[in-house]
């Protein structure tokens, strides 16, 4: 698919078929994960995915409560990307600290939409999730306490139909400019 294309399909898609993702397209994402750009090459991401049904549940549950319920459709998911934050080169490391950037952070959500964009060219919906009660996750999947998760991301084939419904974008104007902020 040409880019443009593809960036007009990727959306956060909120609702999934009941019907498992195939592993040779998880694969495939992960390898849109492994070329994506990183500060210093540092590459600071793992990826856990999360398909065995009951796992998944107690993890989708673990990204919304009764009050905060926008993400209760994760529940749908059939698969549950988590991304970690790994350590850094020492490079990239000192270079943060110096520069006050919060590199692998960065990094992380280019590799999200790697894997988003990926995911729409397989015909597969994505969505990020930000908003999780961090250490649950990390106590479900055993994830080393001093190990933070970066992003999730809810994965699935859409339903048949579900409409592409691209929100609404800042202008160009609003967004950019030449030669001066
Ligand atoms: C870092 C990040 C965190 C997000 N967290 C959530 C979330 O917790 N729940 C949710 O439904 N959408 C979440 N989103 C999706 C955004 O709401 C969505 O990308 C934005 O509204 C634009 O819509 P589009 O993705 O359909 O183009 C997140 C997106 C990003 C980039």
């Amino acid at each position: 698919m040409k880019l443009a294309a593809l960036f007009e399909q990727r959306q956060s898609v909120r609702r999934y078929q009941d019907r498992p993702v195939e592993e040779a397209l998880l694969h495939q994402l992960v390898e849109a994960v492994r070329l994506a750009p990183s500060a210093s090459n540092s590459q600071p991401w793992r990826l856990v995915l999360v398909t065995e049904p009951e796992l998944r549940e107690k993890v989708a549950r673990a990204t919304f409560s009764r009050l905060v319920s926008f993400n209760r459709f994760v529940l749908q998911a059939p698969v549950l990307v988590v991304m970690t934050l790994e350590r850094p080169k020492l490079i990239t490391q000192i270079g943060g600290r110096l520069k006050d950037r919060d590199f692998p952070l960065i990094d992380i959500g280019i590799a999200a939409e790697h894997l988003c964009l990926q995911a729409a060219e397989l015909g597969l919906g994505s969505c990020m999730l930000g908003w999780f009660d961090e250490p649950r996750v990390k106590q479900l999947l055993r994830i080393p306490v001093r190990t933070r998760v970066g992003l999730m991301v809810a994965l699935g084939y859409p339903p048949e139909g579900y409409p592409l419904r691209k929100k609404v974008r800042k202008s160009a104007a609003e967004i950019a400019a030449f030669n001066r902020y």
